[in-house]
C-alpha cells in the first residue's frame, strides 16, 4: 500500500512536469514594491490575449518555486490560457506580513500592496485581464489571501484559502510593514480570538473605509486536527465572510468533495462555502481543479473524478515532505519540528529551539 501510493505520487509528478509548455520566470523588472517580495510568473504559450490572473501564495518557509512545483495551477494554465503569479515572501522566515496595520489596510503598504502591484504589472505587461483576478494560498498564503480579500475587494473576484485565519485575526500591534521577520499572533494561531460575525465584518470593512462595491467569493478549507493555525479559525472565517458577503449558513453536505470532508454551504453556495476536513492536520492539500471551477476558469463538468484531485493532493503532500526533508535538515522559525507522524526536520535553525506543544505538534520558537 505504501509503495502504491508512492508510485501514484511519482506518476503524478511526472505527469505534471511533462505537460508544461512554458516555465516559471522571475520578473526582475518588477520593482514597484513597496516591500521587496519577489514576483514570479507562469505565462503559458497558449495564453489568452486577455488572460485571467491567478495569484498563488506560498506557505511560511515555502517559496514561489515550491508553490509552482507543488500545485497544479501552471499545468492547467496551459489548457485554459490564464497567467499565474507566484509571489515570493521577502521575509527571512518566508512568512507573509498579515500582521501590520499597513498590510491589512487598502493602499496602506506592506506585502499585500506589493502583491496587488504585481497584479497591476501583469495586466500592463503580460496582457492580464484586470476583471478576472483570483487569489489562493496555503497556511501563511491562506492568511494573505484573506487579507487581500479584505483590503483589495476591488481587485480580486474570487479566493480560496487552505488552512488560514480570518482577515485581521493576525494583527500584531507592534508589527510594521516590511519587517525582516513576520510577526506572530499566538492568540489567533491558537484559535482563541473569537468574535461575532458582526464584529468580524466591521473589522474587514474598517480596512477599506467608504468602499461600497462587492467582495470576492470565498471558499475556505481547514483540517480539524490543525495545531498550527487551530481549527476554531475556520468557524471564525465563516462568520467573517458570512457577514461581509451577506449570506447565512444554509446546509452541511457530508463527504464532499471527498470522504471525511464536510461542505458548509452559505446561501445558494455561489459566494461562500467552507470545507471542514476531518482529522486533517496543517495544511489541507490544495485542490487545484476545484479552485479553477470556483474561479470560473474550468467548467465543473471537467472535474472528471475525485481520483484526479486526490492524485494532485498526494503530489502536494508527498513533494512537500520530500523537499522539506531533502532541501534542509533544520526547521524554520515557527515551523513544525516534531509530533506524532512527523517525518520532517526535528532540529530548528539557529537561534530557535524545538518546543513541545502537544503529542502531535512541536514548533521552533
Ligand atoms: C492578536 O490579535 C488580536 C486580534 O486581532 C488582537 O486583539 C491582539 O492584540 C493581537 N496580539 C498582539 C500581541 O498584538
Ligand atoms: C456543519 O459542519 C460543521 C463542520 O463539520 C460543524 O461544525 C457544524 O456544527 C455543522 N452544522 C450543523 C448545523 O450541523
Amino acid at each position: 500500500m505504501f509503495s502504491l501510493s508512492v508510485l501514484t505520487a511519482m506518476l503524478a509528478l511526472i505527469h505534471l512536469g511533462n505537460t508544461l509548455t512554458s516555465s516559471l520566470q522571475q520578473v526582475t523588472a518588477f520593482v514597484a514594491g513597496p516591500t521587496s517580495a519577489g514576483m514570479y510568473i507562469y505565462v503559458p504559450t497558449t495564453k489568452l490575449s486577455l488572460a485571467p490572473i491567478i495569484v498563488a501564495i506560498h506557505w511560511c518557509g515555502g517559496s514561489a518555486n515550491d508553490y509552482f512545483s507543488d500545485t497544479g495551477y501552471a499545468t492547467y494554465a496551459d489548457t485554459y490560457g490564464y497567467i499565474v503569479i507566484y509571489p515570493d515572501s521577502p521575509s527571512s522566515d518566508k512568512c507573509w506580513d498579515v500582521a501590520s496595520l499597513a498590510s491589512l489596510t487598502h493602499n496602506g503598504g506592506g506585502d499585500s500592496l506589493t502583491i496587488v502591484n504585481m497584479v497591476k504589472y501583469a495586466t500592463a505587461n503580460y496582457g492580464g485581464d484586470a476583471s478576472k483576478v483570483y487569489a489562493t494560498g496555503l497556511s501563511s498564503g491562506a492568511m494573505m489571501t484573506n487579507v487581500l480579500a479584505g483590503a483589495y475587494p476591488d481587485v480580486f473576484k474570487a479566493c480560496t484559502a487552505y488552512s488560514g485565519v480570518p482577515d485581521g485575526c493576525f494583527y500584531v500591534s507592534t508589527a510594521t510593514a516590511g519587517m525582516a521577520q513576520a510577526a506572530w499572533n499566538t492568540t489567533c494561531s491558537s484559535g482563541l480570538y473569537i468574535q461575532t460575525a458582526q464584529q468580524w465584518g466591521n473589522l474587514v470593512r474598517s480596512y477599506y473605509p467608504g468602499y461600497t462595491g462587492s467582495y470576492p467569493k470565498m471558499a475556505l478549507y481547514h483540517g480539524t486536527a490543525d495545531f498550527t493555525l487551530a481549527y476554531p479559525n475556520l468557524a471564525e472565517e465563516m462568520k467573517e465572510w458570512s457577514n461581509v458577503l451577506g449570506v447565512s449558513w444554509s446546509q452541511n453536505i457530508s463527504n464532499t468533495p471527498i470522504a471525511g470532508y464536510t461542505k458548509m454551504v452559505y446561501g445558494d453556495g455561489t459566494r461562500l462555502v467552507g470545507f471542514s476536513a476531518l482529522d486533517v492536520g496543517h495544511s489541507v492539500p490544495v485542490r487545484t481543479e476545484d479552485d479553477l471551477v470556483w474561479f470560473g476558469l474550468m467548467p465543473s463538468s471537467s472535474t472528471t473524478s475525485t481520483t484526479t484531485s486526490t492524485i494532485a493532493s498526494t503530489t502536494l503532500s508527498t513533494s512537500t515532505t520530500t523537499s522539506t526533508a531533502s532541501s534542509t535538515s533544520t526547521a524554520a522559525h515557527w515551523g513544525q519540528c516534531g509530533g506524532t507522524g512527523w517525518t520532517g526536520p526535528t532540529i530548528c535553525e539557529s537561534p530557535y529551539t524545538c518546543t513541545y506543544s502537544n503529542a502531535w505538534f512541536s514548533q521552533c520558537l
